[in-house]
């Protein structure tokens, strides 16, 4: 542990005044809490109709969108490299129906919220595993998400690795047709992480520098995530000793301990004796989001950033202009 580390890791202990929505807001408010790292996942675009993957009933893992695959082991081989490489149809049916959100789908209040925590020159890094790129629409800088399971925004070859235009794969898969690779005859897929696959680069990158935004980040806000899968579910553990974690969930996720709080990490602790730091928001993360906005006495400008958004909106016909918010990809990737 270096000296910047250690004195912040001494400092920032014991920040939280209490451990609820008050204590957050108080702290967010004070001098201490100036870098502030976000973790999400499917939960924070459920209300942008975008279903996450494993709530009972609507979940993608447990509703007709994958259980319709019969020839599937399980539905989460709908993402399985393995899988993939030996029979593509059910993920390319599943990616022309189901997969894409559509060009009239608009960010959240979450997502407007983390625009604003970036205005306010507060948000160090989003770690999203969410594939949307509703973070990119809502305008967060590009150099502040890491999409730790990839994104929509490009394709390449599943088999040699060759890039390849995001859009003309849609198109072609859309149409019924197989698209496939020009180099070597490989199918080819959106670069979305599937359970086999290596991290994208830039996060592999990420981790193989132990995580330096989490490393120094003075609160850790975890939204709408299961934390069922690893090494996301893991990052909770990169910030400092002490550092406020606080989750946002419709229920409590994570392997929480019950007995005493030893800090070791792996777990939070919402409820454990000695608990100092960690704090369960339950509920709808738009909700609390708001409440948490309206603490903080951020609602005038939080209204302006989705007014803002509004009016981009309206000046694009009603479309969200996904290929200008789309860095380093030349192509629109949803429907036209
Ligand atoms: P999950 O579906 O596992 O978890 C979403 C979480 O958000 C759940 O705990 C829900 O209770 C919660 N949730 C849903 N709606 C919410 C709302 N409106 N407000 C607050 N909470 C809400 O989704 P992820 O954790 O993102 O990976 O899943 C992680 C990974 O599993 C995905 O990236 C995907 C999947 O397999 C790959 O495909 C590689
Ligand atoms: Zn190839």
């Amino acid at each position: 542990m270096g000296l910047a580390e250690l004195f912040h890791s001494m400092t920032n202990t014991h920040s939280l005044p209490s451990l609820d929505l008050d204590g957050v807001a108080c702290y967010m408010m004070s001098p201490k809490c100036r870098r502030i790292c976000v973790m999400a996942g499917a939960g924070i675009s459920v209300s942008a109709g975008i279903p996450d993957f494993r709530s009972i009933a609507t979940g993608i893992y447990n509703s007709k969108a994958t259980t319709a695959y019969s020839s599937l082991p399980t539905p989460q081989h709908m993402f399985d490299n393995e899988y993939f490489l030996s029979d593509q149809a059910p993920f390319y049916s599943f990616f022309a129906k189901d997969l894409f959100p559509s060009a009239t789908t608009k960010p959240t209040r979450t997502h407007h919220f983390l625009r604003l925590l970036s205005q306010k020159g507060l948000l160090t890094k989003m770690y999203t595993q969410n594939i949307d790129s509703l973070e990119r629409l809502a305008g967060l800088p590009p150099d502040k998400i890491i999409e730790v399971h990839g994104s929509l925004a490009t394709a390449s070859c599943a088999e040699c690795g060759k890039s390849c235009d995001a859009q003309r794969m849609a198109k072609t898969i859309r149409r019924g047709g197989l698209p496939t690779c020009e180099k070597c005859g490989g199918a080819q897929k959106p670069d979305i992480t599937f359970f086999g696959e290596k991290l994208p680069f830039l996060v592999r990158e990420q981790m193989k520098l132990k995580m330096p935004d989490l490393r120094n980040c003075d609160l850790l806000l975890v939204i709408g995530t299961s934390l069922a899968v690893q090494p996301f579910a893991g990052f909770i553990d990169k910030v400092p000793r002490g550092c406020p974690r606080v989750f946002v969930n419709k229920g409590a996720v994570g392997s929480g301990r019950a007995g005493e709080y030893d800090d070791k990490g792996g777990q939070h602790m919402w409820g454990a004796l000695g608990n100092y730091r960690d704090v369960l928001l339950e509920g709808e993360c738009d909700r609390i989001i708001l409440q948490l906005a309206s603490k903080l006495g951020w609602m005038d400008e939080l209204n302006g950033v989705v007014k803002e958004f509004e009016g981009e909106l309206r000046r694009n016909g009603g479309k969200v202009d996904v290929e200008g918010k789309l860095l380093g990809s030349s192509a629109p990737v949803y429907p036209d």
